[in-house]
């Protein structure tokens, strides 16, 4: 009986050792995740000192030459450095938990961005500003609110034959971007590549021999809205150069490059589309665009009297392979949907045309490609379907680099002052 009591009494008490010990270590565990947090946030602090020390572009290179952890580790600890006061922040147990609460801030945020700059420029492509077009036979720098189509038109007869070294433009990809309410950019597939086929008419008129024509384009779109019948992915490059060919058979396909637009990362894969994870019927995410080029009715561009080319050695011979890696850029206040980025532009214009060449931009949009043309030197129309796009890219042309300004937007938006919230 005596020795059964000593027993459970012996038992009770080592019972009691073991849970005190598990709750011990379990607070020593927390304090130590606590610790790590404040830990990180302090790294994250020296970080920041050091970065703010260097010359733009160093950062990267001082990471990898001097600490054990990539630049993606150091981004993390300035973040935590960053937003150390944050309630949230300080409850979290440990640097795991702390980094994902904020990568969910940070995606939440981003998707409320995303929501306004749409709302943005969906609101800005449907007003009604006012657009004077230059007078009929200007075109020089000038920016035409129309139909590309009866723009060109409307050149040949004011004498415009051959001046244009350089057609350089991106169509709509027919996609249902938003343009504005009047344009259809979900068309039925004939009907859209016919359209886009049109103006090439025009361009052997329009450019000098062995001018350009510089499309950028998708490679190839899969068939989620349209309605040609059966599961057919449409290869664009291959329909329009059938077309081309047949509507336009002076120009010569000089060739293409793959625009490589980089990051995976920022297009995480739409699970709605295809067998995910599966070989079943995979949706590919497509991360490279092509870039079409034809010369007119021969290859050789001669230089413009006394002209000499502006592109140095080791940029023509970046340029001369056929995979550009460029990362798509996003310009403040530019309310267009799908603006392209401008060292596309300025390396297809240094690559293809001389210094005081003419260019035509037959889908202007923003104006990015005038912008381009501007800065290096040489003369340029555009032409847009929509009048409001056209105030904007004139209002880039007149601004320093590629940003318009927020004071300039404030006038441009003058009777719509709820956009302006969406200034930066
Ligand atoms: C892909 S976006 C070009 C964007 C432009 N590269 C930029 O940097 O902003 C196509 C543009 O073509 C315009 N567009 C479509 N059809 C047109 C046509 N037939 N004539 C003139 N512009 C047209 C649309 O309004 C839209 O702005």
């Amino acid at each position: 009986m005596e020795s059964r009591k000593k027993n459970t009494g012996k038992k009770r008490n080592v019972e009691r050792n073991l849970v005190s010990r598990i709750n011990t270590l379990h607070s020593e565990c927390e304090n130590t995740y606590r610790r790590a947090v404040e830990t990180a946030i302090e790294i994250g602090q020296l970080l920041t000192q050091k970065k703010l020390e260097l010359e733009h572009g160093e950062w990267g290179k001082w990471v990898e030459s001097n600490l054990a952890f990539t630049c993606r580790t150091a981004s993390n600890y300035m973040r935590l450095y960053e937003n150390q006061n944050k309630p949230e922040l300080q409850k979290c147990k440990g640097v795991f938990e702390a980094l994902s609460y904020l990568k969910e801030e940070t995606n939440k945020n981003r998707t409320k961005t995303r929501q306004a700059t749409k709302e943005y420029r969906r609101a800005y492509a449907d007003m009604d500003l006012d657009y004077d077009n230059p007078p009929a036979g200007q075109y020089e720098n000038k920016v035409i609110a129309g139909h590309n189509c009866q723009v060109m038109q409307e050149m040949l007869n004011h004498g415009m034959m051959a001046k244009y070294s350089a057609v350089l433009g991106s169509p709509p990809y027919n996609v249902g971007m938003f343009y504005s309410s009047e344009y259809d950019d979900e068309k039925a597939f004939d009907t859209y590549m016919n359209a886009i086929a049109e103006p090439f008419k025009y361009y052997p008129d329009l450019l000098r021999q062995g001018g350009r024509v510089i499309y950028i384009v998708p490679t190839f779109l899969e068939n989620k809205h349209r309605d040609i019948s059966g599961d057919y992915n449409y290869d664009f490059p291959y329909e329009l150069r059938k077309r081309v060919e047949k509507v336009a058979p002076s120009l010569r396909f000089f060739g293409h490059i793959i625009w490589d637009k980089g990051d995976k990362a920022k297009n995480p894969i739409n699970k709605k589309y295809g067998s995910f994870c599966s070989p079943e019927r995979p949706s590919m995410r497509v991360g490279h665009e092509q870039i079409m080029i034809w010369s007119n009715e021969q290859f050789t561009l001669s230089s413009p009297e006394g002209i000499k080319p502006d592109i140095t050695e080791e940029t023509f011979l970046e340029l001369s392979w056929t995979i550009w890696n460029i990362a798509p850029l996003v310009y403040k206040n530019n309310p267009h949907p799908c603006s392209y980025s401008s060292k596309l532009a300025e390396s297809l214009i240094q690559f293809l045309t001389f210094p005081s060449d003419w260019i035509l931009e037959p889908y202007n949009g923003s104006g990015v490609g005038c912008k381009a043309a501007q800065l290096l030197g040489r003369k340029f129309t555009g032409v847009d379907l929509n009048k409001n796009y056209c105030v904007y890219a004139k209002a880039l042309l007149d601004a320093e680099k590629y940003t318009v300004s927020k004071a300039r937007m404030k006038t441009i938006l003058k009777g719509h002052k709820s956009l302006w919230k969406h200034l930066k």
